[in-house]
């Protein structure tokens, strides 16, 4: 296996127990940049995934949804093999359709910050599609919904990552608009499981395909139980809405767990509790390996 990040957001910590693997080898490089590797499969992953992160540089952001795809997808098409997009529930943008099912085309605003993210992964939809008609590569595409578990960056805003760290520092937990707004969690496990089977699916099934846990939690109730599970006193604070935050967000899994055969398995109480446990270790500065 190669892994290759040019770890704007990851770290070598992350990886470093498959360092030395005899199969494992690690290659620091920018997908903007164009690769000459053989390989039997590409997972497509690169790309600054929370808002902090992908607003922090707007311009590389779109460059990595959209020159990294390119360069992937030449890659694919040298080696004829096949391709997984990471895709994202943003491509629905703020839905007027709920929950999502693939065939929904969105509602995304092209010009705001979170456009960026938004429109660059929609446009790698777009090239993901365009070199099947064109060159009839063998495409994979997942539109992934918020995923969280152990090994996600502590500081990167994202919601789990954010009330657990908050709760277990004792800081306030910051809830922004009324909270009732609501998201699916998946973990991380599962959400490896549905990548690793959608890869693995016939020839003609591409996708786009969600993979996500439906279950849907207000982000008020998120906060509530990561308080009750870490045994915080952080109390919840209010913070204004960011601009084009969506109010609802659940997949429709119905296409995974026909295609693939795919459901999630891990609850979300389960979840937080392995995530808890690592970045209880993390700050403690022990690290901790976290199954399921
Ligand atoms: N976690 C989620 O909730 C979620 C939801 C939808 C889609 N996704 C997608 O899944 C993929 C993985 O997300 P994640 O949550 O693991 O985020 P992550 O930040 O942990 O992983 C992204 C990785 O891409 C690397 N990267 C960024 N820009 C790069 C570049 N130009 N060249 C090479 N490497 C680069 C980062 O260093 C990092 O290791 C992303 O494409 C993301 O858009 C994630």
């Amino acid at each position: 296996m190669i892994c290759l990040d040019n770890f704007f957001t990851g770290t070598k910590r992350n990886i470093e127990h498959l360092i030395g693997h005899p199969r494992f080898e690690l290659l620091r490089h920018d997908v903007t940049f164009p690769l000459y590797v053989e390989v039997d499969e590409i997972y497509n992953l690169a790309c600054p995934a929370s808002p902090i992160h992908y607003q922090h540089d707007p311009v590389q952001t779109t460059k990595t949804s959209v020159h990294g795809a390119i360069n992937m997808l030449g890659l694919a098409k040298r080696l004829r093999c096949r391709i997984l997009q990471a895709s994202t529930s943003e491509v629905y943008g703020d839905p007027a359709v709920h929950p999502q099912t693939e065939d929904y085309w969105g509602n995304v605003n092209p010009i705001g910050p979170r456009s960026c993210y938004d429109e660059g992964k929609r446009c790698a939809e777009t090239l993901f599609f365009d070199y099947l008609r064109q060159h009839r590569l063998e495409i994979k595409v997942a539109r992934i919904f918020n995923t969280y578990g152990p090994r996600m960056h502590p500081n990167d805003g994202r919601v789990v990552s954010n009330f657990v760290v908050q709760a277990l520092q004792g800081e306030p937990i910051t809830i922004y608009g009324d909270g009732n707004q609501t998201r699916s969690f998946c973990y991380v496990d599962d959400l490896v499981d549905g990548l690793m089977r959608l890869m693995g699916t016939a020839a003609d099934f591409t996708g786009p395909v969600n993979l996500g846990n439906p279950g849907e939690f207000t982000i008020r109730r998120l906060a509530e139980m990561v308080i009750d599970m870490t045994g915080s006193k952080s109390k919840l604070v209010a913070k204004p809405l960011p601009a084009d935050d969506p109010r609802q967000r659940q997949p429709n899994i119905a296409l995974a767990k026909r295609a693939l055969g795919w459901e999630p398995r891990i609850p979300l109480e389960d979840g937080l509790k392995l995530t808890t446990a690592y970045f209880d270790g993390l700050l403690r500065g022990t690290s901790v390996e976290a199954t399921t």
